[in-house]
């Protein structure tokens, strides 16, 4: 009975950009409990699951999560009521069905998915178990390589640069601790290289700087000054990885009523079509130490997803995140033709617990890699990080190494790598050699 669920309770609380989102406390009989918040993207791809606004203009611009909250209260929560919390699958699954549609549109996916991560850390909170050993047993032991996002443009800075994300990964470290160090390290190198330059040091919303760059390229130059300027190896010890989210350089060609990819913020009249985009991506990864590449094309853009990946699979991490919205379905249709070699898991894009470990463990016994993600809107919420060592996936893509939202993942990273000790593994040593 100790696991049996007594309470849930959802509030409207705020993320990382001021703008409402889901929070759930779950109590058990036991006396234990769990908190979760709920994440929001920006440049959310068009088949995620269905994230609740309320829609009244003069309540928080439209973006209050009442009616979401509302839901948790009335519609879930008794449902739930004395069921065993460590039932994450049933708890789920009970919560698809009442929502019953799709897309998890009549409840919203952030009423349901603040439920299916409290439901998890309350049933961690009575095991007496951290939350990643919960989820993961006795083998959760990797520290994944984390993607530091330090330099934004696209829907998530007001700059030049096209492209939404440029991030070093520190592959070329034996430990956790001795790889966030050379991040932290290059990401202030950063401010300073751009500040010599004359250029902004303001930060977009995953914590990385926004300048106005002359060229997209020249967010690489800038990074690859820093990097060696701070001492660190190009391309031996630190990597480059890309979100350039490109589904939204379509979107805005198809609002211009054009087919193909439009550099809305510094060239608007310039439209590519996906082989020019192929090109590009391909000229770039001979020239810079390129290892991971996400969302390289466009979500609903499947023919040039299986020729980008039979140009530069073998070499290049190509990671598909609007493509497959954490949905096994969407991952099936990669896997059957040829799209990419990696998934981007987002909890949010899909709603629950059990649902984002399925399809993980598709990614996983397919020989796709897995790398779990924030949102661009973040809140404290940790819960990410856990997840990742849990599934022991490897890599986890949580921002800049800046702003409270950021780094509550990188810091929960240093507390389990503490606990771990000399069990744990740096995830770099599974791809390094
Ligand atoms: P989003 O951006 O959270 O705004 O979707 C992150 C990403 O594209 O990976
Ligand atoms: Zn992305």
């Amino acid at each position: 009975m100790e696991f049996a669920i007594e309470h849930v309770h959802g509030r409207q609380v705020l993320d990382s950009r001021g703008n409402p989102t889901v929070e759930v406390d779950i109590e058990l009989m036991g006396g234990a409990a769990g908190r979760a918040m709920v994440p929001s993207g920006a440049s959310t791809g068009e088949n995620e699951a269905c994230e609740l606004r309320d829609g009244d203009p003069d309540y928080y611009g439209g973006k209050s999560v009442m009616n979401a909250v509302a839901n948790v209260n009335e519609q879930i929560g008794p449902q739930l009521f004395g069921l065993d919390a460590r039932d994450q699958e049933t708890v789920d699954q009970i919560m698809i069905e009442l929502d019953g549609t799709p897309n998890k549109s009549n409840l919203g996916a952030n009423a349901i998915l603040g439920v299916s991560m409290a439901v998890a850390k309350a049933a961690a909170d009575q095991s007496g178990l951290p939350l990643y050993r919960y989820l993961g047993g006795s083998s959760a032991k990797t520290i994944p390589v984390p993607m530091f996002n330090i330099l934004n443009g696209g829907k998530h800075a007001d700059n030049t640069v096209d492209f939404q994300e440029f991030m070093i990964q520190p592959w070329g470290f034996d430990t956790f601790d001795e790889a966030l160090q050379a991040s932290v390290e290059i990401y202030h190198k950063l401010k300073s290289v751009l500040g010599e330059k004359g250029y902004s040091t303001g930060v977009g919303d995953e914590g990385g700087f926004a300048p106005d760059l002359k060229s997209n390229e020249e967010a690489l130059q800038v990074i690859e000054a820093a990097v060696k300027q701070t001492g660190y190896s190009w391309g031996e010890q630190i990597f480059v990885a890309l979100d350039p989210a490109t589904s939204e350089l379509w979107n805005e060609a198809e609002k211009k009523g054009k087919e193909g990819y439009c550099f809305f913020s510094s060239e608007p009249d310039r439209i590519a079509t996906a082989d020019e985009m192929i090109d590009l991506w391909a000229g770039w990864c001979d020239n810079y130490p390129i290892r991971s590449l996400e969302d390289g094309l466009a979500e609903n853009d499947w023919e040039g997803w299986a020729k980008l990946t039979a140009r530069l699979g073998d070499k290049v991490q190509l990671v598909g995140d609007d493509l497959f919205v954490t949905n096994h379905k969407f991952l099936q249709r990669g896997l059957d033709e040829g799209c990419g070699n990696s998934i981007l898991v987002k909890v949010n894009q899909i709603g629950t617990l059990s649902e984002t470990f399925e399809t993980v463990n598709l990614a996983i016994r397919n020989g796709y890699t897995a790398v779990l993600s924030h949102r661009s809107g973040e809140t404290e919420d940790s819960t990410i990080a856990d997840i990742a060592v849990a599934t022991n996936c490897g890599q986890l893509k949580t921002g800049a190494p800046c702003r409270s939202d950021r780094t509550a993942k990188y810091n929960q990273l240093i507390r389990i790598a503490e606990q771990l000790g000399d069990s744990a593994s740096f995830g770099g040593s599974m791809w390094n050699k």
